[in-house]
């Protein structure tokens, strides 16, 4: 089988190794794809926002399967398009896809179905949302309605906060995807992410895993899109995550009650709270980087579980995973998530990867002809380890961090930190 993959970050990376190891599969085509390599990994050049175009190019090179990895081109309907092709795909329809791409349409399928969430307001005028900030004191958290790469969000400390946060909305910030905006509860506690497979009827939930998503170490400094991650969550206790599989369970079956068939991932980005894991967002494809320290402990083929998916065939699988843990460092450009340079020459991945256990993942890279990699984003690399204790796959990820260098590396050092003090350094 010959498969297209659509994206060209660390996510895409870590869904193309795990695909090449797959008897499945003849060859593989990533569009745009990046710096980084696998065994019959070919990287193309396509507008992944133009259905036509990718279903153009999936005839030309005989591909017989579509894996989308990005939101954007899911929420264009560039899925849709692919099957109304008759070629198998991996991603939501336009449909499923609005549970990521509009925040009013994945709250207001909470409210309808008892999926607890943080309480809310939906203002499509800025007036409106200001009286409601009179009402409603911070903390308070302002999300612009649409897609905006991860920047549409600001969780408010003081009052002057968020009335910028919904002056800025409406004064076109974030486009069109600002042009309503959801006001939302405050809401306290650890944060987990559950990815689950999704085939349209059932669903099956991975290993959890924590994202790191501010920029400096203690947690502190600007949103990115993740600076580190770890998994499964050994501040989860039992009860959190069966709760959190059984919202997701809810989640897909809201879903099928909506007439919405959706097949691809559905990622529940949950917090755990005093009373119980409530929902923040959802998201209808793999998390980056979460997808970095999930996909390398799946031990069953990859490629067998996004076809099942695809077709509907998920509750014929049985899926494994290794009882491994696993940690990623993300290996960023100084400045980022600010403006950074780009370009700089990358040395230390082979022996960062010579290590047992390593695998470095590429995001923002590009390889020149003779296979120097370069920086070409904000986010280069993601550094994973793989251990048999949690302090072991962490100190194995910054060994290998250590090998690799380029002007301006720049990674947080604390990774796991506060997961190994317990579930009390939440509370500190
Ligand atoms: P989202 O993209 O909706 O997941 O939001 C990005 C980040 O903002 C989350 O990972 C949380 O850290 C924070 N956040 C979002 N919603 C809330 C909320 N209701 N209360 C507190 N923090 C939130
Ligand atoms: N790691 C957060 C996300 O993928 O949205």
């Amino acid at each position: 089988m010959n498969v297209l993959v659509l994206g060209s970050g660390g996510r895409e990376h870590a869904i193309v190794c795990s695909l090449a190891a797959s008897p499945l599969i003849k060859h593989i085509f990533v569009a745009p794809g990046n710096g980084g390599s696998a065994p019959g990994v070919v990287n193309i050049e396509l507008d992944i926002m133009d259905g036509r175009e990718v279903v153009q190019c999936a005839d030309e090179y005989n591909v017989d399967f579509v894996v989308i990895g990005p939101e954007a081109p899911l929420v264009a309907g560039v899925a849709d398009t692919v099957r109304a092709a008759g070629i198998e795909c991996f991603g939501p329809s336009a449909a499923g896809a609005l549970i990521e791409g509009s925040k009013e349409f994945s709250k207001d399928l909470m409210r309808k179905y008892q999926i607890p969430t943080a309480e809310y307001a939906v203002f499509k005028e800025e007036a409106a949302a200001l009286d409601y900030l009179e009402q409603h004191p911070a903390p308070i958290v302002i999300k612009a309605d649409g897609l905006a790469a991860g920047k549409g969000v600001t969780v408010a400390m003081t009052s002057e906060e968020a009335i910028q946060a919904v002056r800025e909305c409406f004064s076109g910030r974030f486009g069109k995807a600002g042009s309503k905006v959801v006001i939302e509860e405050y809401m306290t506690g650890p944060e987990c992410s559950l990815i689950a497979f999704v085939d349209g009827r059932y669903m099956i939930p991975m290993v959890p895993a924590q994202d790191h998503k501010r920029a400096l170490e203690g947690d502190l400094g600007p949103n990115t899109g993740g600076m580190g991650v770890y998994s499964p969550v050994p501040i989860v206790s039992e009860y959190e995550y069966l709760e959190m599989v059984s919202l997701m369970q809810k989640t897909v079956s809201a879903l099928i009650s909506e007439g919405i068939d959706f097949r691809g991932i559905l990622y529940g980005g949950f917090m755990l709270t005093p009373t119980g894991p409530r929902v923040l967002e959802f998201n209808a494809r793999f998390g980056d980087p979460e997808t970095q320290v999930v996909l390398p402990m799946l031990k069953t083929d990859l490629a067998t579980i996004l076809l099942a998916c695809s077709k509907g065939e998920l509750d014929e699988l049985e899926i494994e995973w290794s009882d491994s843990w696993a940690v990623s460092v993300v290996l960023a450009s100084a400045g980022y998530p600010e403006s950074y340079e780009t370009g700089k020459l990358i040395t230390g991945i082979e022996a960062a990867e010579a290590l047992e256990q390593v695998t470095v993942f590429h995001a923002g890279t590009k390889q020149d002809c003779e296979g120097k990699v370069y920086t070409n984003g904000g986010r280069a690399l993601n550094v994973t380890a793989l251990g048999d204790t949690f302090e072991a796959a962490r100190q194995q990820a910054y060994k290998a961090v250590d090998l690799i260098d380029f002007e301006g590396k720049t990674y947080r050092k604390d990774i796991g930190a506060r997961a190994l003090r317990g579930r009390e350094a939440w509370e500190e």
